[in-house]
């Protein structure tokens, strides 16, 4: 008889998930599993439903149906905040940063809240605040901005506020890490530093990113998942899903996957109207 270890278990296992608004399925029917480790893609055109299926993963919008397990558990009814304390980790398409605190102090609330202490700075005993301190600096050390941990945040440029963010998720200690457009706005030189970030993770945390710029994608992802409104339309090895015709014509019409992410700038970041939950 075999059983299954915990390392057979996904660490996402999506199950027919949908949501709907009124007439429009802004996530429909999309059935997906994550690996362990994985270093896993979402991409797809503006509107196709990759934040949205981020929410619905995270807890910030409830499902209308399907199943979201999470390490083999059923979360679909569990809140954000109870899956944020079980590891579950998430940035988002636009900034959740407090600008008039310095990065420190944006981090180490992350990870006082996910140790169910608030928002008050003054909750925590002067052990556990030293040991979020502790947290903090390492987490903020971890995306390279030890140098500019005590500036305030408005002062950072956009993509030292984008690496914070990954500070800030990384406090939370998560499993699993959602990353939503890191990347959208962020100069060559900071998207390749992003990219070397993303790739000096610790190899257990799952990520899964969401991204426009196909060039970061390839070289990050092992696995891509296509959304095209709404719906999964190509799931599987990075180079397999590069090649896809259904892939290649949700994005371009008669032109090639290929020419677009070798000759085109990233969109940058899209407009679009999430009602995101506060966790
Ligand atoms: N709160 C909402 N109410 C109604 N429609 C919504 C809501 N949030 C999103 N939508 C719609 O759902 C669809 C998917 O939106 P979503 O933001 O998930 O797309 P996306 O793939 O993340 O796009 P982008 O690449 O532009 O960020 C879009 O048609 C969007 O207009
Ligand atoms: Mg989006």
């Amino acid at each position: 008889m075999t059983t299954a270890t915990t390392t057979d278990v996904p660490a996402l296992s999506l199950a027919g998930v949908t949501k709907r608004y009124g007439a429009l399925t802004a996530v429909d029917d999309v059935t997906l599993e994550v690996a362990k480790g994985a270093r896993h893609a979402l991409i797809g055109p503006n509107g196709a439903g990759k934040s949205t299926l981020f929410n619905l993963v995270a807890g910030t919008l409830p499902v209308t149906s399907g199943q979201v397990r999470f390490a083999g558990t059923d979360v679909t009814r569990r809140s954000a905040a109870w899956r944020a304390r079980r590891g579950l980790g998430k940035t988002f398409q636009h900034s959740s940063l407090f600008l008039s605190m310095n990065p420190l102090e944006n981090v180490a609330l992350a990870a006082q809240r996910v140790a169910g202490k608030g928002m008050s700075l003054l909750a925590s005993s002067a052990r556990e605040r030293a040991g979020i301190d502790d947290v903090a600096r390492q987490c903020v050390a971890d995306v390279g901005l030890t140098d500019r941990s005590h500036i305030v945040t408005g002062a950072l440029s956009h993509g030292e506020r984008r690496q914070l963010e990954v500070a800030v998720a990384l406090a939370t200690r998560p499993r699993l890490l959602l990353l939503d457009e890191p990347a959208a706005g962020m100069s060559p030189a900071e998207s390749n530093r992003f990219a070397e970030l993303v790739q000096s993770l610790p190899e257990d945390l799952t990520v899964v990113i969401i991204e426009h710029d196909l060039d970061l994608v390839f070289r990050l992802a092992d696995r891509v998942s296509v959304l095209h409104l709404g719906g999964l339309i190509a799931d599987g090895p990075a180079e397999q899903v590069r090649e896809d015709p259904a892939v290649q014509q949700a994005y371009l019409g008669e032109d090639s996957l290929e020419e677009l992410f070798e000759t085109a700038p990233s969109p940058g970041e899209a407009g679009s109207s999430n009602e995101e939950m506060a966790t």
